[in-house]
């Protein structure tokens, strides 16, 4: 299982071919993802919310789902956000890859390091999005002649709330072009365990305060409706351009202390 999928809000199911839950048992708790095949590779999906779309952004098990990944063998992860958009260069419906992100979570656990036996690790963040995986996305997306932008800065809030106008303005002066509730810490886990992450951010809605009226889950929603299958199609020519082997920095990311 080299490959695998974690589909965000609006991505909860995911047609894989002789397709069956499965239930592996992690040190933060047992995890039942979905695996099958997608492109003539064997995949694993995960759906980041559950099947129903049952778990909040902050009380998503990130460590249980990454470490389930990297137990299967995994070692490129291809992960959809819904985001809001700040900027004036992002607009509804479009389809945006994150480059980098702002960390405004508050209650999450952000590593397997915990010291001790598990030791520490300050993982490198200068690149927090595989440039190879989104350089094949890129490539995907011309083939299908999708416009896909490689290049956004995400701003992850805790939620479960949408976030003020203020906090908006906030953002805005601090670089912020995308705001969503569950980047991190995914993509700094499975950095840590030495996989390669991208994530396709979804353009559902303007931030609060630049839409002209208040927000609500269900605009999110019908306009994820409306992305969901440009969003397909760009995964499955993903994961059929995707090759193995992992030229770029993220294998090494631990090599300091190892471990995992
Ligand atoms: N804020 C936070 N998360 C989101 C938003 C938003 O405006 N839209 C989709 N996910």
């Amino acid at each position: 299982m080299d490959y695998a999928l974690i589909g965000g809000t609006g991505i909860e199911h995911f047609e894989l071919t002789d397709q069956r839950v499965i239930s592996v048992e992690t040190p933060y708790g047992t995890v039942e993802p979905m695996i099958g095949k997608l492109a003539k590779h064997d995949l694993v999906f995960m759906s980041r919310h559950g099947r129903d779309h049952a778990t909040p952004p902050h009380l998503v098990n990130y460590r249980g789902n990454i470490w389930a990944l990297r137990e299967l063998g995994v070692r490129k992860i291809v992960a959809t956000a819904a985001v809001g958009s700040l900027s004036p260069n992002h607009h509804l419906g479009e389809l945006v890859l994150l480059d980098q992100f702002l960390d405004f979570t508050k209650s999450r656990p952000l590593t397997f390091y915990e010291g001790g036996q598990q030791g520490v690790l300050h993982v490198d963040m200068t690149e927090p999005y595989c440039s190879s995986v989104r350089q094949v996305i890129i490539e995907a997306a011309k083939h299908l002649g999708l416009v896909v932008k490689n290049g956004a800065c995400y701003v992850c809030t805790e939620g479960p709330r949408f976030e003020t106008p203020a906090e908006i303005r906030m953002f805005q002066l601090l670089g912020a072009d995308l705001v969503g509730m569950t980047s991190v810490p995914e993509a700094v886990l499975a950095r840590e365990l030495g996989m390669c992450y991208a994530s396709i951010g979804m353009v559902t809605n303007e931030a609060a305060g630049i839409a002209d009226h208040p927000l609500n889950h269900a605009e999110v929603m019908q306009n994820l409706k409306e992305l969901e299958m440009n969003v397909a199609q760009l995964i499955q020519t993903t994961f059929e351009l995707l090759t193995p082997g992992q030229k770029c920095l993220c294998a090494s990311a631990n090599a300091e202390v190892g471990k995992f």
